[in-house]
């Protein structure tokens, strides 16, 4: 339970979700979550249910709504951790020479991953989050397309952004996933969007077959 409340409380910080006012009076537990790196956080238990969250997050929005899809969906998760962590000044998109944008400008780009996921052999679907960097997907998820090895599996990108939509962000991704990898219609997550909204979004939506 603790668990469950701590991961909403994540979410209502990182979204300004419904969630907030309810997590009013744990203040302490708040501050405590959130400004702990990522290993320290609670834990979502890898369950054998085939699916598995991959997300990269640099600044925290993406990895609240990973973890909302994954105890929603009581998936397993994994953060792709750049070898290099990327610091404020990397990720200032309004200097065009920062570590970023000069990543997202070059097509060869390949930031390297810290580790991959031990074992994928159990997973049959991965759920894909990222943030929008310049209207693209962070040059670091090609890395870990082209290094995990997704053959046979389905892949479900979703993103989160300040304004850009889902648009052609995973279209590297897709053809460097070829054709071994099922990859369906991804979708932005909305900003306010409750942990409700989005678990129901993932199943009805996201995860829905495609006509
Ligand atoms: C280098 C960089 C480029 C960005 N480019 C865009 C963009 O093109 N469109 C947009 O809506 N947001 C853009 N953003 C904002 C992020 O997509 C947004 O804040 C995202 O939710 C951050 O996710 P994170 O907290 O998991 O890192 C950019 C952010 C960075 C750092």
């Amino acid at each position: 339970m603790k668990k469950l409340l701590a991961i909403l409380m994540i979410l209502a910080l990182a979204c300004g979700c419904a969630f907030a006012e309810e997590a009013a009076d744990e203040e302490d537990a708040i501050s405590s979550v959130t400004l702990k790196p990522i290993t320290q956080l609670p834990e979502v238990e890898t369950q054998d249910n085939g699916i598995l969250v991959v997300y990269f997050s640099p600044d925290d929005t993406t990895r609240a709504a990973a973890y909302v899809i994954a105890s929603g969906l009581n998936a397993g998760l994994f953060e792709i951790v750049p070898e290099e962590l990327y610091t404020e000044e990397d990720l200032d998109y309004m200097d065009s020479f920062s570590r970023s944008m000069q990543e997202m400008r070059s097509k060869d780009a390949r930031p390297a991953i810290a580790a991959l996921p031990e074992d994928l052999s159990k997973y049959d679907t991965i759920l894909l989050g990222y943030p929008i960097w310049g209207g693209q997907a962070p040059k670091i998820m090609l890395t870990f397309v082209e290094s995990a090895d997704l053959s046979g599996k389905t892949v479900v990108p979703f993103c989160t952004s300040n304004s850009s939509e889902f648009g052609s962000s995973d279209k590297d991704l897709k053809k460097a996933a070829g054709d071994s990898v099922t990859w369906k219609k991804g979708g932005r997550i909305k900003k306010g969007a409750s942990a409700e909204e989005i678990a129901r979004w993932v199943q009805e939506e996201l995860l829905a077959p495609e006509e």
